[in-house]
């Protein structure tokens, strides 16, 4: 198996033949979404991929798993199975993070408009990267603040510093379509492409350049190309011939724009 490529196939196949176990630092992926989308047919068995996952994942390792709920006549709780299903096969679920939509939310008539899909964040064991991100505080700079230290123990005003930015919080909210979540134009031929920056985000998260990121459903190669972008090594995994060309192209693109510096 060769490391910063894309291979058709069955990823839980994949996985069982040409993956040695506890080398993944990091997967981010998405499964296919329930009937809503159309996929060649093909029935997605979530618990025997996420075995597949936890064997390939190195101790420390993660996994972030981008899902959303089918909502007919209710929520579906898709998102929440396989949660525990992960958990099941040895994942600790570590964080149950938001992807807010900015845009082109799901509109109900009889409940407030969904805007978001979970990303489960599994650890195998305890995450042995985190570069936590930073967003800029409201305020900062120098402010006038209580302090009470003194012996008297009376309240005086004295100057202190607030933090240029803080880590954020479990919320990310992102655009979505063109534009959004990426320029490629040819991504669109792919009915589910996450946002760039997700993938990006979580990359930077939860590992360091030269760790190896993985995408066994990688569908238009959207977390592959961000890792190849952050010096990482990559690995992206689909079913579908059609969605690996375009994953191949959005690849091979990024090879010439660096080219051409
Ligand atoms: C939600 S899409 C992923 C989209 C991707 N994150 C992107 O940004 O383009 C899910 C993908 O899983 C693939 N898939 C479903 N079951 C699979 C399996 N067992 N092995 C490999 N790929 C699979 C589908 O072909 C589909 O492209």
């Amino acid at each position: 198996m060769n490391l910063n490529q894309f291979y058709i196939g069955d990823a839980v196949e994949f996985m069982r033949t040409k993956i040695p176990e506890n080398c993944v630092d990091l997967t981010v992926t998405s499964p296919p979404y329930e009937t809503l989308r159309d996929y060649e047919g093909y029935e997605f068995n979530a618990a025997t991929m996420l075995q597949g996952l936890f064997r390939v994942t190195r101790p420390g390792g993660v996994l972030v798993w981008v899902v959303g709920d089918k909502i007919k006549g209710g929520r579906s709780l898709v998102s929440f199975e396989q949660a525990l299903l992960a958990r099941e096969q040895g994942f600790v679920i570590h964080d149950v993070m938001i992807y807010q939509k900015k845009n082109t939310p799901f509109m109900r008539s009889n409940a407030y408009t969904n805007c978001y899909e979970f990303m489960f964040v599994f650890s195998k064991g305890k995450p042995k990267t985190f570069n936590p991100l930073k967003e800029p505080t409201k305020r900062n700079g120098m402010e006038m603040g209580v302090s009470n230290k003194g012996p008297d123990a009376v309240n005086r005003k004295v100057p202190v510093e607030l933090k240029k930015e803080k880590t954020r919080n479990n919320i990310w909210p992102y655009a979505v379509g063109l534009g959004g979540s990426t320029n490629d134009k040819i991504a669109f031929q792919h009915p589910a492409v996450f946002p760039e920056k997700l993938a990006s985000d979580h990359i930077l998260s939860w590992s360091n350049p030269g760790d190896l990121v993985f995408d066994p459903m990688c569908g238009s190669g959207t977390t592959c190309k961000m890792a190849s972008i952050l010096g990482r090594q990559w690995l992206g995994v689909d079913m579908s011939a059609a969605y690996i060309d375009i994953a191949r192209e959005r690849v091979r693109q990024l090879g010439l724009q660096y080219a051409q510096g």
